[in-house]
């Protein structure tokens, strides 16, 4: 069979799938690709792990797991796979490699950041630990390696609230994301010592944006990241992770429905719920953007891009991300 034959009997079911996000002229480009990386993956026992806001070319074309980062972290732990391809961004890769120490970890693009990781540092963390002697750090999982070995326990947006409530204790230092540490703090009794790291995407939603779009389409469900500011998750009906969000659709099959958050989410949740209508004012992720089809083929192919954590970091960050998996959703 010759090779364009085998690329469409590969591609046109998943094709069949996406055509209503996917327009017919961009997956002529991405065919090939998909096929190949497919086939690479399976020899060499890759297995392809992509977060929700990943584009749905490679959620629905090429990832074995696709979910939030909670669940991506809990995944790279149990998976038999020789080479873990992380599609999403940098510290996603990092948890995944915490999480399996003994296998490979690649990241298609190592410039895949986010600006809440990047907003703190170990060092800070020291900091603060110095002027809060005694109360416990839980971070976001949306850190580095550097801050996870100084932190108590990780948590993520589906399970903050839970992992504050874990500790049994008055006050927390609840690292980077202000937001994300309001939300918490408007759901528990527990005092919230917060960071004043944002999210790029989550926190230019406005509540005038969402009231708007409301009145324009009476009914219409609105459904919001808790790293959006307060007065936006007030004027949302629903807020949670990223899975949080898609199970809220799958579940309630609202007639018209808007996600406030990344824009590629929208796209990939459309297809699994082909009834719903999705109005669609969103923000792109640049960092989730950094990862493409041809950069993840190169590096399955090359093995390049492998993430490395120093072996005095491991330990101590591998042990706040797995008392987070411990505590679950
Ligand atoms: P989730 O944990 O909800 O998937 O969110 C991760 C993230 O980066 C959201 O911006
Ligand atoms: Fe970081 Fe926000 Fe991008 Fe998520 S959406 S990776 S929190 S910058």
């Amino acid at each position: 069979m010759d090779l364009n034959t085998q690329i469409k009997i590969s591609t046109d079911p998943i094709f069949n799938k996406v055509s209503k996000v996917i327009p017919e002229i961009e997956w002529k480009i991405h065919a090939p690709l998909i096929h190949k990386i497919n086939k690479l993956k399976k020899e060499k026992n890759a297995v392809i792990l992509a977060h929700n806001y990943q584009t749905p070319e490679i959620y629905h074309g090429i990832a074995d797991f696709a979910a939030d980062s909670l669940a991506l972290a809990i995944e790279a732990s149990k998976t038999s796979a020789d080479i873990i391809i992380m599609c999403g961004v940098h510290f996603m890769a990092e948890t995944a490699k915490l999480m399996s120490p003994n296998k490979k970890v690649l990241l298609p693009d190592m410039d895949a950041g986010c600006s809440l990781s990047s907003s703190i540092t170990g060092e800070d963390v020291r900091l603060l630990k110095k002027k809060y002697p005694g109360v416990p750090v839980v971070s976001y999982v949306n850190t580095s390696a550097d801050v996870k070995a100084e932190t108590d326990v990780c948590c993520t947006s589906a399970n903050a609230i839970k992992v504050v409530e874990s500790l049994g204790v008055k006050k927390v230092i609840f690292l980077p994301d202000e937001y994300l540490a309001k939300y918490v703090a408007s759901n528990t009794k527990v005092e919230i010592i917060s960071w004043k790291g944002t999210c790029i995407v989550h926190e230019k939603f406005t509540a005038k944006e969402i009231n708007e779009i409301k009145k324009l389409n009476p009914g219409i469900v609105v459904i919001a990241h808790p790293e959006c500011p307060p007065d936006v998750i007030k004027a949302s009906d629903f807020a949670g992770s990223t899975t949080g969000m898609s199970e809220y659709v799958k579940k309630n099959q609202p007639k018209q429905v808007m996600m406030v958050t990344e824009c590629s989410m929208s796209d990939n949740v459309q297809v699994e719920n082909p009834k719903v209508d999705f109005i669609k004012p969103c923000n792109l992720c640049p960092y989730m953007k950094k990862i493409t089809l041809p950069k993840i083929l190169d590096c399955l192919e090359n093995e390049t891009n492998e993430i490395i954590i120093p072996e005095n970091l491991l330990e101590k960050a591998k042990l706040s991300v797995e008392k987070m998996t411990f505590i679950g959703r």
